[in-house]
């Protein structure tokens, strides 16, 4: 049995349970982090926790928390391997459903692991690419807070799942933004491009990195406006999060992307994110 932290507490799995009165519960009024361990190492942990910061600050919950300590400690009560950590924190229990809150209220703070694949022992030939649809971005403007109001992201992925794709890429007044739970690149004669990071996209911790990278190694990058046509023409086309890595993208809506396989560039910066991810292992980096 899984061990979760709730509110304080490290309980097993069965035994964690919220108020119906949770605004969490009631309204998704709460945000969230995923944060890979790898080997109860937390991959790029304060950003992750910077991030946490952030999204808390802009929907107004005060909660400060040692979260290194918190997440670090589940992690090892749960074995420590490689394991996804899911980290949500409500506005907490109103004891009523009313849309206002009082600010006094105590956060509920919930956190809970799960077994996920060690990207950085994988090689390339492991990581088999997807195909993807375009469809409309339905979501709020403040898609840089991490909020678990995500019913657009899930039904634009079920939809996507349904028509036999992996992936949804988001698209709003004709400018890609995002896929339904990852970032978006692509590459162009040998360019490597994203959409500008805005309201409009989460600021992904793989996508800083991937163009932290690219800086390092001398790849050109941009971060620009893409539009549809622009996707379609691209040479390659990658999704990344902290928990898939950088996935390569093969067909979208049925228009083969490239030569329709894993790219060169992709290859190079598959590399480069595996070969940081052992550094960071090794605690050299
Ligand atoms: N999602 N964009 C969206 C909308 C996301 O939900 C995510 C991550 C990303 C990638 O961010 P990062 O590189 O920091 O993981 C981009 C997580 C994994 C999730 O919701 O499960």
């Amino acid at each position: 049995m899984n061990t979760v932290y709730l509110n304080g507490e490290y309980i097993p799995e069965d035994q964690a349970k919220i108020s119906v009165f949770d605004r969490g519960f009631l309204f998704g009024d709460s945000v969230y982090e995923v944060i890979p361990f790898y080997q109860g190492v937390g991959f790029r942990l304060q950003e992750h926790i910077d991030r946490l910061n952030h999204s808390l600050r802009a929907v107004r919950i005060s909660c400060e928390m040692d979260w290194a300590q918190i997440l670090g400690d589940l992690v090892e009560k749960n074995g420590g391997g490689n394991l996804s950590v899911y980290l949500q924190i409500t506005r907490g229990d109103a004891g009523k459903r009313s849309h206002v809150y009082d600010e006094g209220l105590q956060p509920t703070v919930f956190a809970c692991c799960s077994e996920i694949k060690d990207i950085w022992q994988a090689g390339a030939d492991d990581i088999l690419p997807i195909k993807a649809m375009v469809m409309e971005d339905l979501r709020w403007h403040r898609c840089d807070i991490k909020s678990t109001c995500l019913l657009p992201n899930i039904l634009v992925l079920q939809q996507a799942n349904d028509e036999g794709v992996q992936e949804a890429i988001l698209s709003r007044d004709d400018r890609l933004t995002e896929g339904s739970a990852c970032n978006l690149f692509l590459v162009k004669r040998g360019v490597l491009f994203t959409p500008k990071r805005s309201s409009e996209i989460l600021g992904g911790i793989t996508r800083e990195l991937i163009l932290e990278l690219a800086d390092e190694y001398g790849i050109q990058y941009q971060e620009v406006d893409v539009d549809y046509d622009r996707l379609l023409a691209a040479d390659e086309v990658w999704v990344s999060s902290s928990t898939r890595g950088i996935i390569p993208v093969i067909e979208v809506d049925g228009h083969q992307i490239g030569d329709g396989n894993k790219g060169p560039m992709w290859h190079k910066m598959f590399e480069l994110f595996v070969t940081f991810q052992r550094k960071l292992m090794r605690g050299t980096k």
